[in-house]
């Protein structure tokens, strides 16, 4: 073939396969059989390789997937991509109904639209070619991933105008490909993927884009952030033009003209959501015209003519076959539902916590009984209630015991704490589970040493304490269950990495009371090294603004005691690093906007859309400081549901209190 033959029947070859592309994954309306698609698409590949200089990168025969790479690049946005305001009832979506009329008037629309459980990803096009396809990121940065969004076929490569414009949307899996990614992986004895959105996340983030091409992801356009010029005056005219230019977008939207069509539209979907192809955890409400967006405006983290309303958390009724007992690394002794197994928001649940005997007695839960479960936040399993017309008779009503479950020792109930704890410092309970607390990832991290490994070395009585983790061989590691030559040399590795480990590892790790990753991190940098923290004094440590009593108290009575001084002697000779290492902190640009930053904060009651650990994960990644109790020094107060002294106490000092919603409409 001449070259002139080939550019002609390339050109005319691509023209075809993408149209075809179109019909049958944007608009699902296929007019030739995959075989015919598959020629051409071979046709083209082999031409190509003729010619090699007359690829592009908007080929169809470069969505199969190409190079390998070593790391994605940066991308910065020039338009922040920004996330939603959520709403979880009537009552909150009245509220924002209320304020978008102060702000515009009566007359205006809301599109609604699905919205989509995958991950958010921005498209650019230079001169109707697609240049760069991004991940969100921290809304400000995200990651470059081009060569995965180029295997989703309903991306336009190619847009029929040459426009330079930037467009968003939600990549995902539909839910066909997810069940087959987890059967396959589970037939490969992989770990399947908790729900749809991790495996499109977990797929776009995969260097090697063949496997994202296996993957079979979709994606729907909601937005567009720049539209090279075009005079566009409303969302759903957006919508529409991105439908002209090729894009997906999703066909279910509905604009409506009052918040009662919008409440309709959310209960009708209700209904609907299980039958749809795709996960969708809400629905998206939009105010329609773009000059309303300008008079409403945004926040630093969420536009105000949107909001998102969540679905509830998917209940599933299932037997609580019995109760188990668990003792904690710090003697806490918490029960803990054994399930009839059932699938619930994605996984399969077999334990709940039970948190402690007061909530049993409060729920009135017995072994036997039908409970309804949920996930809070979607991640942890929790019982809601009992099912009391569905008893027998037969439930068997739970005591929590008088002794130790393992090591036999009286149990008390200390002061103001409705937990009842095993006392003795030598329960071999509280001791296996410091231990695996000290080889957690934010203490030690120590790779390859999880609960299982742990708890045959404790049992064999290889490690008594941290110090026997330092002084273990590999004869000995080999002894073990499933422990080959490589793993062993893995570990003994990781051991011995983790000896230069900054000190606040090793604080954390060695489990003071009180004394969380965080206060570790800040005594470390305060005192810098080990001998200084040990010799400080009560008043020294309430000096620093996030240490109090509490913590001071139980700091100071550690390092008195001679065992401690004794192990940590010991664990200098075995060599580990007593010293800070780590730089001081640069504060980013997010963190230092946010209402949470250089505050304390105190979480009290319960708390329904996030777990305590995940609010203060949140709250810490924007320079907040969480703390256990109320003092002077709290500068907010966020009371869940049935909270009690906390709250009280705040109420007397003054402190500013929020809610759980007022909390996720910050953290959002
Ligand atoms: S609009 C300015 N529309 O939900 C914010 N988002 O919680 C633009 N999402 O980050 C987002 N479906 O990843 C919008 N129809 C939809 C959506 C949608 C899913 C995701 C998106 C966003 C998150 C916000």
């Amino acid at each position: 073939m001449d070259r002139q033959t080939a550019e002609n029947r390339i050109e005319e070859l691509r023209n075809l396969l993408n149209q075809y592309s179109h019909e049958y994954y944007v608009l699902d309306q296929p007019s030739v059989p995959d075989s015919e698609y598959d020629r051409l698409l071979n046709e083209l590949i082999q031409i190509e390789a003729e010619f090699p200089d007359l690829i592009t990168p908007d080929s169809p025969s470069q969505r199969v997937g190409g190079q390998v790479l070593d790391m994605f690049q940066k991308v910065t946005h020039e338009i922040p991509m920004l996330s939603l305001g959520n709403a979880f009832n009537e009552a909150d979506m009245r509220d924002f109904d209320r304020k978008v009329r102060q702000a515009v008037g009566d007359q205006y629309e809301y599109v609604c639209e699905l919205k989509i459980d995958g991950l958010a990803v921005s498209l650019k096009y230079e001169n109707g070619l697609f240049v760069q396809g991004s991940t969100r990121g921290d809304g400000t940065t995200g990651e470059d991933i081009t060569a995965n969004l180029k295997t989703i076929h309903s991306i336009p490569l190619r847009l029929p105008q040459s426009l330079s414009i930037e467009v968003r949307g939600e990549a995902y899996m539909p839910k066909q490909s997810f069940s087959k990614l987890n059967e396959q992986k589970e037939e490969n004895g992989e770990e399947p993927f908790a729900n749809p959105r991790n495996a499109a996340a977990g797929s776009l983030r995969q260097l090697d884009p063949k496997i994202a091409a296996s993957r079979k992801l979709d994606i729907f356009l909601y937005s567009i952030s720049n539209t090279g010029g075009v005079e566009i005056t409303s969302h759903s005219e957006g919508l529409d033009w991105l439908d002209s230019l090729g894009f997906k977008t999703n066909p279910e939207r509905r604009t409506c003209s009052n918040m009662d069509e919008v409440l309709e539209y959310i209960s009708s979907w209700v209904e609907k959501r299980p039958h749809l192809p795709y996960e969708i955890d809400g629905i998206v409400i939009k105010v329609n015209s773009y000059a309303h967006h300008e008079i409403l405006g945004t926040t630093v983290k969420s536009p105000r003519w949107s909001i998102a309303y969540k679905f509830p958390a998917e209940e599933v009724v299932t037997t609580l076959l019995d109760i188990e007992l668990n003792v904690g690394r710090t003697g806490v002794v918490t029960p803990t539902a054994i399930l009839q197994p059932v699938k619930v928001a994605g996984t399969t649940v077999g334990r709940a916590t039970l948190h402690n005997e007061d909530l049993i007695r409060e729920k009135d839960i017995r072994i036997g009984d039908k409970v309804v479960i949920k996930k809070a936040g979607d991640i942890i399993p929790e019982v809601v209630n009992v099912i009391l017309d569905q008893r027998t008779g037969e439930e068997e009503e739970f005591h929590m015991p008088t002794h130790c479950p393992e090591c036999e020792s009286e149990l008390v109930r200390l002061d103001e704490e409705v937990a009842l704890r095993c006392i003795n410092p030598k329960c071999p309970a509280q001791i296996r589970e410091g231990l695996i607390h000290f080889v957690s990832r934010n203490a030690m991290n120590i790779d390859g040493l999880g609960e299982k490994v742990i708890s045959q070395l404790f049992a064999e009585k290889l490690v008594e304490d941290v110090a026997d983790l330092y002084r273990l061989e590999k004869e000995q590691l080999l002894r073990l269950e499933r422990m080959g030559e490589k793993s062993v040399s893995n570990l003994l590795q990781a051991i011995e990495n983790s000896k230069g480990n900054s000190l606040e590892r090793l604080l954390f790790g060695l489990g003071i009371r009180h004394v969380g990753a965080k206060a570790a991190k800040t005594l470390a940098m305060q005192f810098e090294t080990m001998d200084r923290l040990a010799a400080a004094t009560l008043e020294e440590l309430t000096a620093i603004n996030e240490i109090g009593e509490k913590m001071a108290d139980s700091i100071v009575t550690f390092f008195q005691q001679e065992e401690v001084s004794e192990l940590i002697q010991e664990l200098k000779d075995l060599g580990l690093n007593m010293v800070y290492t780590g730089t001081r902190p640069v504060v980013s640009a997010e963190e230092s906007q946010s209402v949470f930053f250089g505050k304390t904060i105190v979480l009290t009651g319960k708390l329904e859309q996030l777990t305590r650990n995940e609010a203060k994960e949140k709250i810490e990644a924007l320079g907040g400081n969480v703390a256990g109790s109320v003092s002077k020094k709290t500068d907010l107060v966020i009371a869940g549901e049935d909270a009690g002294s906390k709250l009280k106490k705040a109420q007397e000092l003054g402190i500013t209190v929020w809610n759980e919603e007022k909390l996720v409409e910050e953290l959002s």
